[in-house]
């Protein structure tokens, strides 16, 4: 049983912080050494021996000490396999103060060990790690020297030690062994808590990492350490006095027990308390509840789009007597977050949508995957530049998917910041998992950190077991024999179901839990957590992929509740590829355009699919034909992106043949991580993609939707996310391809479009249409519509309707149009002047980084101007030697 100090024990007290320097200010002294920065790397056999930093990875320092190239560069993924394949030894040595050696415990903390390795101090080993995801620390006081310690961290290669986990768990497979060849990975990564992707992914190099990605310090105290604080905003709508709580959690480490007090305050709020606390010796927690004080109006945190995202400043202390012995402050957010899942008239199955602060709401984004093979070269700038791209293009929800990693607090913060609703994953993707009990006890600990971290974040609304292991189980990806199918079904309810989701949901009772995505919900529970079909759009959400079907062809896309998955394939631009290649690779039948697709038959897939409606490049000189076949991949991907993302939002309102009521579009995916054909609206590096450009506007508040029924009637939807009822008319005008004057303009007549929702707003035959206005046929015109108030203001961007392929098109000419770049006092701004109806105009200026105001448009303007805002010092003749325009009409 561990000694209690009481208020009479001062004696003991005085011998503790008697020797603080700091003890006349009353506060415990804790010092800290941080041992970041320059340690010594080498390589299993000693032939190599070099300075790496920490935070970082044996690839990183390798490359900044120049023993490899960019391990990015054309095929050098392959070329560096060995560097996995060996073992590595960090080693740093560090002095310890005589103040650090005196105090009464001194812990050695790792917030990231990547990931087998055992460490040691002086020579006598601390303990072993496996798992990436966890924090480790030692206690370390007792082996502490007087001068020189050294510091040892020894890695095990991550591909030998997922084989031989692999052979270890002998009685039955545990698929999919390897990845397919296309990929060009490593074998069973399952069997590490690892990211997922670091063996390769099919938009992803393989580059099995090793190293302390996260930092180490020494840290040492008399009487106690926080670990961790978190805090839960709970809502209770019954409570008559106080319907907010504040839950604030301590991970608290002590070295003796003792009794003493917690206060906690939300000044801003008037709200405060006092608890008596018995704090016990070692590592445990203390949670405490402050009943908000309701007479100030408590502001909430809203996502992007429907209000602010207001801060308050949580202040905790306790105190051992008078002696204040900890002091935090941290921000608190108050929203509240449900996940609906209902019976809705007319419809079978149930309903799926998040319900913030008591409000419906929409969302709207894409799914996020590392941002780096490297995690230590992702920096603040290229975080917060991907999220704050997020946010302009309308977007409110990101999916942190289960084959990366935890994302660091930075990523959270920015979020929390920008109102960016956070869907989060535990590390789980495309495979089955091993249960046995070291493997179990190394997710637990995962699981319960990773949680009282992040759960403070408002941001984050739901927790979600796995990305698409239901799925994998359920239609059987790996040919499980259906006699062994129980055994499988076993492990993945031991995972997920009684260990996961029990922790998520005794440390965080705020939020949603979900055991996989894609997944039936409360359906997939009744079903035993593994649902006869996952995908069924009567339930939960959907992820859902077409490469051979018309993509144009809103029929083929499932009428889903919420889709939080979907996607087309596209080439990044040859500015992003440029420096990872050379010449000879610059040509789409290239070695290097093979090596860099991971996605089986990649390539051919995405022409085949923009054959469909855009004539391919032909030009003679195969550096054009090459970048003209990559604008044509991203024409491609953005009209199929935005086809579909339509079709999502156009469904919000409405239940047709039983389905409907859809409440989520997160496409695949939002960012890169090399330069290599994929899914992703921005290239590696930050640039948008013709397709993030047209998510500004296919994730607008209010847009009008237009698209053809089976009947040959155009529909124009008018949706709206907005909180407020407008009254709205849409305007729809033709133009011939053949001339940048419309040829009739027809205007609906004004229609209440409450707040929330999507309906018709405009519908007439095609024919019809096209009767009363000139000559035009399906391949002479096209449409642009818009909506507007009484007062002929706009809302909303103008969208529009092709009637025909642009390769079907009868008077599509070559456009001629000439560029001018200007600055002035708001910055640079391209004047572009054109000569006749041009689709899908890109500006690209090629390594200027930065972003066009607007780009990949159809002009039916003679003259445009589009601002572009630099990220570096550049100039207008800089620019317009770099600026190309490129419409569909140049690449044949
Ligand atoms: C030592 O290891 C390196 C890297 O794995 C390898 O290239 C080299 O051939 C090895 N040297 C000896 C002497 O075995
Ligand atoms: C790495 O360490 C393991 C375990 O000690 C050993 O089996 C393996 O041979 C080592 N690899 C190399 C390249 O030395
Ligand atoms: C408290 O902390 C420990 C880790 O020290 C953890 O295992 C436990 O689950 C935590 N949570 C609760 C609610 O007890
Ligand atoms: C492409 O790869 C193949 C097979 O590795 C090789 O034979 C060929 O020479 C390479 N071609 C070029 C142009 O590098
Ligand atoms: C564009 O230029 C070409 C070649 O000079 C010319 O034939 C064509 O008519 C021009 N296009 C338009 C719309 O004027
Ligand atoms: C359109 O642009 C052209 C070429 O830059 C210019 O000569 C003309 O004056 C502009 N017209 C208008 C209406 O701005
Ligand atoms: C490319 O295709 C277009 C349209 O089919 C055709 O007019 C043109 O002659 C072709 N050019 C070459 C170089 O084959």
């Amino acid at each position: 049983m561990a000694q209690v100090w009481t208020s009479l024990n001062w004696g003991l007290l005085w011998l503790v912080v008697g020797v603080l320097p700091a003890f006349s200010s009353g506060e415990e002294q804790r010092l800290q050494l941080s041992l970041n920065g320059k340690w010594r790397l080498s390589n299993s056999n000693g032939s190599l021996h070099l300075p790496a930093e920490v935070p970082g990875c044996v690839h990183s320092a390798l490359q900044r000490q120049q023993y490899i190239q960019d391990p990015y560069f054309r095929f050098n993924d392959v070329m560096y396999r060995w560097i996995a394949l060996d073992n590595w030894t960090y080693t740093t040595t560090f002095t310890a103060s005589p103040q650090i050696r005196v105090k009464q415990k001194a812990l050695l903390v790792f917030d990231g060990v990547d990931t087998v390795a055992s460490v040691s101090l002086n020579g006598i080993v601390l303990g072993k790690t496996d798992n990436m995801f966890r924090r480790y620390d030692f206690s370390v006081r007792d082996l502490l020297k007087d001068g020189e310690n050294v510091l040892e961290v020894a890695f095990l290669s991550p591909v030998l030690y997922a084989a031989e986990r692999r052979n270890a768990h002998s009685s039955y497979a545990v698929p999919p062994e390897c990845p397919p060849d296309v990929q060009k990975g490593e074998c069973h990564v399952n069997f590490i808590r690892k990211e997922q992707s670091s063996f390769s992914w099919d938009w992803g190099p393989s580059f099995p990492t090793m190293g302390l990605w996260k930092g180490v310090r020494l840290e040492a105290f008399d009487i106690l350490q926080l670990v961790q604080l978190s805090s839960l905003p709970l809502y209770s709508p019954d409570r008559s006095l106080s319907q907010w709580r504040l839950q604030v959690e301590l991970l608290v480490d002590a070295v003796q027990s003792f009794h003493g007090k917690v206060e906690i305050s939300v000044s801003e709020l008037n709200s405060k308390r006092t608890a008596p606390t018995t704090f016990l010796q070692g590592k445990f927690n203390y949670s405490f509840t402050l009943n908000i004080n309701q007479i100030r109006e408590v502001k909430l945190w809203w996502p992007s789009g429907l209000g602010d995202q207001p801060a308050y400043l949580l202040t905790v202390r306790a105190f051992l007597g008078t002696f204040l012995v900890l002091h935090k402050e941290s921000r608190v957010f108050f929203r509240t977050v449900e996940l609906i899942q209902e019976p809705i008239a007319g419809s079978p199955g149930l309903s799926f949508y998040f319900r913030i602060n008591g409000r419906p709401v929409f969302l709207k984004g894409s799914n996020w995957i590392p941002a780096h093979s490297f995690q230590d070269q992702v920096t603040p700038a290229s975080l917060r530049n991907l999220l704050q791209s997020a946010v302009d293009a309308n977007m409110n929800a990101l999916r942190v998917w289960g084959g990366g990693v935890y994302e660091q607090d930075l990523f959270y913060d920015i979020c929390d910041e920008l109102g960016v609703m956070v869907w989060q994953d535990f590390m789980f993707a495309c495979a089955m998992y091993p249960t046995e009990d070291d493997f179990i006890q190394t997710v637990r600990e995962e699981v319960v950190q990773q949680v009282q971290r992040l759960k403070s974040h408002p941001s984050i609304i739901i927790w979600s077991g796995n990305n698409e292991n239901e799925a994998a189980l359920a239609t059987n990806w790996f040919n499980i024999p259906a006699s062994l199918k129980p055994t499988y079904v076993k492990d993945y309810v031991t995972l997920y179901v009684n260990n996961i989701r029990r922790i998520v949901q005794q440390e965080d009772p705020s939020r949603p839990f979900l055991v996989s995505s894609p997944t039936n919900g409360a359906e997939s529970e009744q079903e035993g957590w593994v649902a006869a079909n996952p995908y069924d759009p009567h339930y939960g959400d959907v992820h859902f992929y077409s490469y051979f079907l018309d993509c144009w062809d809103w029929k083929t896309f499932p009428r889903t509740r919420f889709a939080s998955e979907y996607g087309f394939q596209s080439w990044p631009s040859f500015s992003t590829l440029q420096p990872v290649s050379v010449q000879d690779d610059w040509s789409y039948s290239s070695n290097f355009s093979s090596h860099r697709q991971h996605h089986e038959d990649g390539n051919h897939l995405m022409l085949q699919q923009a054959a469909l409606h855009f004539i391919l490049p032909n030009s003679t000189f195969p550096l054009k034909r090459f970048t003209d076949t990559l604008y044509v991949t991203q024409v491609m991907q953005a009209e199929c992106v935005k086809t579909q993302t339509e079709f999502y939002r156009r469904s919000r309102s409405e239940i047709i043949e039983g389905k409907g009521h859809t409440m989520g579009a997160l496409y695949w995916q939002l960012n890169d991580i090399w330069q290599a054909p994929s899914w992703s609206s921005i290239e590696f590096g930050g640039k948008w993609k013709m397709l993030h450009h047209f998510a500004q506007n296919f994730f607008a508040a209010v847009l009008p939707v237009g698209f053809e029924d089976d009947d040959d009637t155009l529909l124009v939807y008018a949706v709206s996310d907005l909180s407020h009822d407008l009254e709205l008319r849409a305007v729809v005008t033709v133009y011939s391809w053949a001339d940048l004057d419309s040829v009739c303009t027809l205007t609906s007549s004004p229609l209440l479009v409450s707040g929330g929702s999507a309906g018709v707003i405009y519908k007439q035959s095609v024919a019809a249409l096209l009767a009363g206005c000139g000559h035009c046929t399906r391949l002479t015109c096209l449409l642009t519509f818009h909506l507007q108030d009484e007062d002929g203001v706009q809302h909303g961007p103008t969208n529009r309707h092709f009637l025909c392929s642009p390769k079907d098109a009868v008077g599509l000419q070559r456009p001629n149009i000439t560029a001018k770049v200007q600055e002035d006092e708001s910055g640079f701004t391209v004047s572009l002047h054109s000569a006749a109806v041009a689709p899908f105009v890109w500006l690209d200026v090629g390594n200027i980084p930065g972003r066009f105001s607007s780009n990949g448009f159809l002009m039916v303007t003679r003259n445009t101007t589009v601002k572009f805002v630099a990220w570096r010092p550049t100039s207008v003749g800089e620019l317009s030697g770099s600026l190309t325009v490129t419409t569909l009409t140049d690449i044949y």
